[in-house]
């Protein structure tokens, strides 16, 4: 019998019920529905609308109901449509028509609006670990391979060498930050609708605080209309899920151009590669390329809630219940994810002599030798001219930046504009002061300003990176 069957004749249509029960994927839901009810039921008997051993029964029963659903011993019926209706059925059968008060004051219009909040509570908590888990990893693997010095790219073109931690902690800094997000949504999300009713506001004097505060929500939504029908929250939830996806998706790209022979910087564990069905040779990034396949996942999580926000009026509309697939999708796709690549990153090896080399390529270092110029009075636009000449000249000789004899150096200074330059042509340190500054570790140092990637200011950084995490 359905629960809201009363001046209905006849039986639901089969596609009808199919088509709008959520019971197939609400039931992650359960253990929030049951602690919300719970809560509520406790407010009822302070708001005198039940006796003290009506409250003691259905709680019982809820805490019953509770054991089952943790022991996977509750099985659902598709025919109650949602787990709402499920769980006050399974009340009844288990201690009897008291089970009918449990509903008193409440819709499910603000129950379920609690235990998404419930739930997104928890969950995020459970994302936090893991998005610390993945930090763990990227600042574990920055420590080991410290010294190791990466081409850092523009334009996916040889810029400036730097630090393969620093490269790294580029990563934390964005985690840091998704972690940021998540806790401001937490933050906005753990109020309690309750008491909102179906929309207008629940028809008895119930301390809504005081049942707010039993859930450890921080107060109570402020408007019953909107405390049935905002879903910012969930929005806020997609679009921190998705932009930590898309930082993942970064990394997980760069693993995977990194693991190809022609760079070989990197090769993942065999523990996280996967092998070919035809060619023998084959050993592939599976889990990175996957990461970067799944944020597209959650990216259409969130333009699924978006749109399906958008043209709703006031108050709860049924559209709103296919916020869960998408969420509960999301959410599992992002932990797993987190959990997968720091399992990669913690376990990738480093080939630091490829990425040396590779370092070098390009003329890198051509920056820090203008740089070097400027320590020597040289105005910068003049210095970069200098350093252009010299690129070519190595090029066209085959040759780096750290071999070109004196008599170049002297030549591209002679012929420049500025006069500082032209007078350094005499100075015998000169030549060797711009070969040394072409080294890769010179170039490295050079960058010694906070947030740079010389190697002091790079250990700074993980130190606050370590000490954040407590290891
Ligand atoms: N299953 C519904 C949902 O998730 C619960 C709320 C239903 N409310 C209603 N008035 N039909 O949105």
């Amino acid at each position: 019998m359905r629960m809201w069957g009363g001046r209905f004749e006849g039986a639901s249509d089969e596609r009808m019920a199919e088509f709008t029960r959520s019971i197939d994927f609400d039931h992650a839901l359960a253990v929030d529905d049951i602690v919300g009810s719970i809560a509520h039921v406790h407010g009822l008997g302070r708001a005198g609308l039940l006796e003290a051993d009506e409250v003691e029964a259905i709680v019982r029963g809820l805490e019953g109901l509770r054991a089952e659903v943790e022991a996977e011993k509750l099985t659902w019926d598709p025919a109650l449509e949602d787990i709402h209706m499920n769980l006050e059925v399974a009340l009844r059968d288990r201690i009897g028509p008291v089970a009918g008060r449990l509903h008193t004051g409440r819709s499910r219009n603000d129950q379920v609006a609690t235990d998404m909040r419930l739930w997104l509570r928890r969950t995020i908590d459970g994302i936090d670990v893991a998005v610390v888990e993945m930090e763990r990893a990227l600042v574990g693997l920055a420590g080991r391979e410290g010294e190791a010095i990466l081409p850092g790219m523009t334009h996916i073109q040889p810029a400036q060498p730097v630090l393969f931690a620093h490269h790294l902690l580029a990563y934390v800094e964005m985690l840091e930050r998704d972690r940021g997000r998540l806790a401001d949504c937490r933050r906005r999300a753990n109020v309690s609708p309750l008491g909102s009713g179906a929309l207008a506001g629940a028809g008895y004097p119930l301390d809504r605080e005081a049942t707010a505060a039993e859930l450890g929500f921080d107060g109570v939504t402020a408007n019953s209309l909107d405390g049935v029908s905002d879903r910012d929250f969930v929005v806020e939830a997609l679009a921190a899920f998705a932009l930590c996806m898309v930082h993942l998706s970064r990394l997980a790209e760069e693993i995977t151009w990194w693991s190809n022979p022609r760079f070989g910087f990197v090769r993942a564990s065999d523990s996280f590669s996967t092998g070919s069905s035809m060619m023998p040779n084959k050993k592939n990034p599976d889990p990175a390329e996957l990461v970067r396949g799944k944020s597209a996942r959650v990216i259409g999580a969130l333009t699924t809630m978006l749109t399906l926000l958008k043209g709703l009026p006031l108050a709860y509309q049924k559209d709103m219940q296919d916020d869960k697939p998408a969420l509960f999708d999301a959410a599992a796709t992002l932990k797993a994810s987190l959990l997968v690549m720091a399992g990669m990153v913690a376990t990738l090896n480093v080939n630091r002599d490829r990425m040396r080399a590779a370092a070098g390529e390009g003329y890198t270092t051509a920056t820090a030798v203008a740089d070097a110029l400027v320590r020597r009075g040289v105005a910068f636009r003049a210095a970069h001219h200098i350093v252009a000449a010299l690129v070519g000249e190595a090029e066209r000789g085959g040759e780096g930046l750290d071999a070109l004899d004196d008599a170049v150096i002297a030549a591209a200074l002679a012929a420049s504009d500025d006069s500082i330059a032209i007078a350094l042509v005499g100075d015998a340190t000169v030549p060797g002061e711009l070969r040394a500054a072409a080294g890769l570790e010179g170039a490295v140092a050079g960058c010694d300003v906070v947030g740079g990637t010389a190697p002091r200011r790079v250990a700074a950084a993980l130190a606050v990176a370590k000490a954040r995490l407590g290891i």
